[in-house]
């Protein structure tokens, strides 16, 4: 599920040039049964599976039996975590390691807690199936900030979310698509005018899709 998305675009690049580097276990390679099992019933009763402590414990001890524990951060996919946003990813972009725990749906055994500190990390209000899923996003969000990934890292201090707002509407060549015009404004050449309009874009947008976040940045001095 990781190999192929890890392997691709930004992430590729950045672990070829030393940037980042991602490596991939499997809990199964920790098991002790000829079955490898890595999950079992919940105690006390109710659907679903609960993945299992032993094997993450000796996988994490596996990973600190190389690596310093200390200058780890070891975060685990929960659709019960606090949410991960840009904030987030540029906290855990000055990280030295992190060791993402994927869950799934039912979670893990509660007492993992009792070995390691884990921060419980969701990616927004809604279930997946697959924690791989929820680390993926989270690894492209925190990689794409490491310094050297970007070609142009003043365009990320555009993106949506840099000062609570929305990103603006973009275009580019040709100028009149089918009678579409691109606005006027863009091609006048006035910067100011230009950032005037895109400031004026970004707080409508982020007005009428985001009020959540427009309240924020109205709230700011
Ligand atoms: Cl981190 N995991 C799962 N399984 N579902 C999620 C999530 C994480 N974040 C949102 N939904």
């Amino acid at each position: 599920m990781l190999q192929g998305a890890l392997n691709e675009s930004i992430l590729r690049i950045a672990r070829q040039k030393g940037l980042a580097e991602i490596r991939l276990h499997n809990l199964r390679d920790y098991t002790e049964d000829r079955h490898k099992t890595i999950d079992d019933y919940p105690y006390g009763g109710g659907p679903g599976m609960v993945l299992m402590v032993k094997p993450i414990v000796k996988a994490l001890r596996a990973v600190f039996s190389q690596t310093d524990e200390t200058k780890a951060q070891i975060i685990l996919t929960t659709p019960r975590g606090r949410l991960f946003d840009q904030h987030t990813a540029t906290r855990l972009s000055l990280r030295e390691h992190l060791v993402i725990l994927c869950g799934h749906y039912k979670g893990i055994d509660e007492r993992i807690h009792d070995f390691f500190t884990i921060d419980e990390v969701s990616i927004g209000d809604y279930v997946l199936s697959a924690g791989e899923v929820a680390a993926l996003a989270m690894v492209d969000a925190v990689v794409r900030l490491l310094p050297g990934v970007l070609k142009d890292i003043d365009s990320a201090w555009t993106d949506s979310f840099n000062d609570d707002l929305l990103d603006v509407p973009y275009y580019t060549r040709p100028e009149d698509f089918e009678g579409r015009k691109v606005p006027q404004v863009l091609l006048s050449g006035n910067h100011k005018k230009i950032a005037e309009w895109r400031l004026q874009k970004r707080e409508k947008i982020t007005g009428e899709r985001r009020p959540d976040l427009y309240k924020n940045y109205k709230s700011k001095p």
